[in-house]
Order: C-alpha cells, then sequence, then structure tokens
C-alpha cells in the first residue's frame, strides 16, 4: 500500500502561497489508516516508551490511537489556557511572534521514557518546543515520530531527538 495515495495536497491553504498537506483522507480510509498505525507503533516500540505524547490538536489524531494500540497511556501537549492547572509552560519564537505549549504538572513522573507524536514535521519548530517542555517536567525524551515529513525543509535538523516518519516528501 502507498501511504502517499491517502494524502491530500491543498493549495494555499490555510493562507496563499502555502500548500496543506492533509491528512483527512488516510484517516478516513480503515486500511490505510491501520497501516499507518502499525508502521508508527513499530518504529515508536524500539524507543521502549512508557507513556506517549501527543501534540494539540493533529498530534492527538495520531498519539491517543497510537497509545492504545501499543497498550500504553497518552498525555497531552495542549496550546495555552487549555488545561486546567497547575502546568508547566514552555514558549518559543515563531516566524512572527512566539507560541506557548503547556503540560499538567504532575502527567509525566520524572525519568519516565516519553515518545512525542505529531501529524507532520515541517521546520521542526513545534517538535523542538515539545522536546524542552517535556525535559523541564523531567521525562526522559527517547524520540518522535510523525506520519508526513517534509524533509526538504530540514526540520529533523533542528531535533535533538530521532524522528521517524510514515511519509516523507524530498520536495
Ligand atoms: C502543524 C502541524 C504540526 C506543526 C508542524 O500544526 O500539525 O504540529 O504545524 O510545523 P513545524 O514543524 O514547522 O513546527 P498547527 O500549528 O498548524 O496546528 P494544528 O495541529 O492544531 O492544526
Ligand atoms: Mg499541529
Amino acid at each position: 500500500m502507498n501511504l502517499k495515495d491517502h494524502i491530500g495536497h491543498v493549495p494555499d491553504f490555510p493562507k496563499p502561497g502555502i500548500l496543506f498537506y492533509d491528512i483527512s483522507p488516510l484517516l478516513a480510509h480503515p486500511a490505510a489508516w491501520k497501516a499507518t498505525v502499525e508502521l508508527l507503533a513499530g518504529a515508536v516500540s524500539r524507543h521502549k516508551p512508557d507513556v506517549l505524547a501527543g501534540i494539540e490538536s493533529r498530534g492527538f489524531l495520531v498519539a491517543a490511537p497510537l497509545a492504545l494500540y501499543m497498550g500504553l497511556g497518552f498525555i497531552m501537549v495542549r496550546k495555552r489556557g487549555k488545561l486546567p492547572g497547575p502546568t508547566q509552560p514552555y514558549t518559543y519564537d515563531l516566524e512572527y511572534g512566539s507560541d506557548t505549549i503547556e503540560i499538567q504538572k504532575g502527567a509525566i513522573q520524572p525519568g519516565q521514557r516519553v515518545v512525542l507524536l505529531d501529524d507532520l514535521l515541517a521546520t521542526g519548530g513545534t517538535l523542538a518546543a515539545a522536546t524542552e517542555l517535556l525535559r523541564d517536567v523531567g521525562a526522559d525524551v527517547r524520540g518522535a515520530a510523525c506520519i508526513i515529513e517534509l524533509a526538504f525543509l530540514k526540520g529533523r535538523d533542528r531535533l535533538s531527538i530521532p524522528i521517524d516518519s510514515a511519509i516523507s516528501y524530498d520536495s
């Protein structure tokens, strides 16, 4: 099965000049989605994680079913103001301005092995920030995985952890 057949390409979304990679057709296709979960589970399992962390919002679509499939717990990395406190924030720079992500204090025990999940690796800014947030609360961040990697953006060069992707685009 070619998983790329189930990725939509939407020009000029959400802004002019941006090509949006849409996982909706993949999620809607039971066999392709099952194959994706199995592929990611194989990659993630070699890190022997205690828990999986998903990044709001599309990362939840990957991390929650994968955690269930692997018999692991799932924790949420959310955008600011969405989680009941006390929370640990991490603020990071964007091209214009900044963004803050949060985790609930106590969601992770110090030393727990965590693997991060998101739908897409572009510049790597989101996964890099989530890695630092998890380290701030004492997690042992072993790696990350995503469905789509835009390899031509070289996002993985920004990451201090290994990352696996189910689908990669070189251009
Ligand atoms: C998108 C995507 C990744 C991130 C990748 O999320 O789901 O999380 O951008 O970009 P990066 O590697 O350059 O950081 P977005 O912020 O659009 O929000 P969403 O997941 O809530 O749709
Ligand atoms: Mg996202």
